[in-house]
């Protein structure tokens, strides 16, 4: 079977959120299945060097933004389909915004120019190779689904999944023309969102299937208090919406071997992760004599990630004897609120404020726990990454943080198959009574590790979700 992945990031090649490590991790995750997958993804200049190697597979004069070509390359065991469209993607600043944070404004014809040339590819094929399904992830493939409805021949099925229903890729409605777009779409269980355009909601209503990445968000989605807009349209077709669990990719992510740990443990060594927090106690200026618990974030600093609650519950974490490293980067309110908060406790807690994937392995392998205090979170992968690093999840009840991690009651820690800590109430309160159970326990340093044992046995990896993307691939072929 033949999967063409249609996405905005993937790594390690592009990444700005978990998208990213998604796209990485699933065509390999796929292969023994007997799928095999091309990844389309726009060439930004980290890509570049890549197109320089690829041999050009498809020449469009006319996407929606001007010319663009498809070159194939085969890099970290995946095969690219690379949109090489410099007026497009060959730019400087983020994939989605300029230097200063703002949002390109030719977005809607860059990632309309990344679905068309999917779903042209998809129709005509490429030498040897077409897709027998297209799945398209996030509004920014959000239009793919939708250019497959245009006549031409065979069409494969289409399978679209939300990382994140906040991002809806929403545009003014006459810009529908200049991309192509048929006025008879733009109804309301069509394309149409308040009179605009919605990306999302366009890949939602024509889509074969909608997948998003937890079974609890699924079922989130469908309320208004998660759904965004979009809860109706998803209620209309939720007898096509499932929830797939992310895995994660378990050889990038190994304590027992990975590069950027000082000193590699695992399971049955859980003293090596002493030599990591050494030094991320020397990087970023914490006491390294320190006996209480050490905390980490690693996070987009945004709005949904709950991390103002946090802020406001470092007092209370500080006086209780515990240690916060936070790595992130993001909303200004939040970046100086981190800054503040290791300034006010020198020694305790202390804030990079970035991007360093290098470093977010040293925080996982050299931390106690780590802490997702998210209002909503589609699936997450950091709690993910805990589990598997013996650094606790500390997370609110929430989307895959719920179906990820279990509670460290009484009942669940005499089992044996207690991981983590959750809390409902996504407020400094909250976040203070969570905290107090995680000091209660650490308190007791053979519960503390029983967990970190559980925790790390966890299965975390991409084999039962690949499995069930390749049962749900199967079903819509069939048909
Ligand atoms: P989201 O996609 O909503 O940001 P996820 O938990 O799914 O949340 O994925 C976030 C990914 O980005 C993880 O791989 C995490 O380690 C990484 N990440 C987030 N912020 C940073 C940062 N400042 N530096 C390095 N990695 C980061
Ligand atoms: C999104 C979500 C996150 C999820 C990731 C990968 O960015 O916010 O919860 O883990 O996509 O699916």
């Amino acid at each position: 079977m033949n999967v063409l992945m249609v996405t905005s990031e993937c790594a390690p090649f592009i990444k700005t959120g978990g998208l990213a490590d998604v796209a990485g991790a699933l065509p390999g995750a796929l292969r023994p299945f007997g799928i095999d997958v091309r990844t389309m993804l726009p060439a930004y200049p980290a890509l570049m060097p890549l197109v320089a190697k690829g041999k050009e597979v498809a020449n469009f004069g006319d996407l929606p933004g001007g010319p663009g070509r498809v070159v194939q390359v085969e890099a970290e065991g995946i095969t690219l389909l690379l949109l090489d469209a410099p007026q497009l993607f060959d730019r400087r600043g983020g994939p989605y915004t300029h230097e200063g944070g703002q949002d390109w404004n030719d977005n809607h014809r860059r990632f309309a120019s990344l679905a068309q040339a999917a779903a042209r590819i998809s129709f005509a094929g490429l030498t040897g190779w077409k897709p027998d399904i297209v799945h398209a992830h996030d509004w920014q493939a959000g239009l793919t689904p939708v250019y497959l409805k245009q006549p031409g021949g065979p069409v494969p099925k289409t399978v679209m999944t939300i990382h994140n229903i906040a991002f809806q890729g929403r545009y003014a409605a006459f810009e529908g023309q200049e991309l192509g777009l048929r006025w008879d779409w733009f109804t309301p269980d069509g394309m149409e969102y308040h009179g605009d355009i919605s990306f999302l909601k366009a890949g939602l209503a024509f889509a074969d299937r909608i997948t998003t990445v937890s079974p609890t968000y699924a079922r989130e989605i469908l309320t208004p208090r998660f759904g965004m807009g979009l809860e109706g349209l998803l209620n209309a077709r939720q007898t096509v919406l499932s929830g797939i669990l992310n895995g994660i990719d378990t050889d990038a992510w190994n304590p027992g071997t990975d590069p950027a740990l000082v000193q590699t443990y695992d399971a049955g060594s859980l003293d090596g992760k002493k030599a990591n927090r050494t030094e991320i106690c020397t990087r970023l200026g914490l006491d390294p004599d320190h006996d209480g618990p050490l905390f980490c974030v690693i996070s987009r600093l945004t709005e949904q990630k709950g991390l103002d609650a946090l802020a406001g519950a470092i007092p209370h974490l500080v006086e209780n004897g515990g240690q916060l490293a936070v790595l992130g980067s993001g909303a200004p309110e939040l970046e100086a609120a981190f800054k503040t908060a290791a300034e006010d406790h020198p020694g305790k807690v202390g804030t990079y404020i970035g991007y360093d994937e290098g470093f977010s392995h040293l925080l996982q392998g050299g931390s106690d726990a780590i802490l997702i205090p998210s209002r909503f979170e589609p699936c997450g992968l950091t709690q993910l990454y805990g589990l598997r690093y013996g650094t606790l999840p500390i997370v609110a009840r929430t989307g895959g943080l719920a179906d990820t991690v279990i509670e460290g009651n009484l009942a669940a820690q005499r089992a044996g198959c207690a991981t983590g800590f959750l809390f409902d109430d996504v407020s400094v309160a909250g976040v203070s009574e969570v905290l107090d159970r995680a000091f209660r326990t650490y308190a007791t340093p053979g519960d503390w590790q029983g967990m970190q044992r559980a925790a790390m046995s966890q299965e975390v990896g991409w084999d039962i979700s690949a499995q069930a993307y390749a049962d749900l691939y199967k079903e819509v072929l069939a048909e």
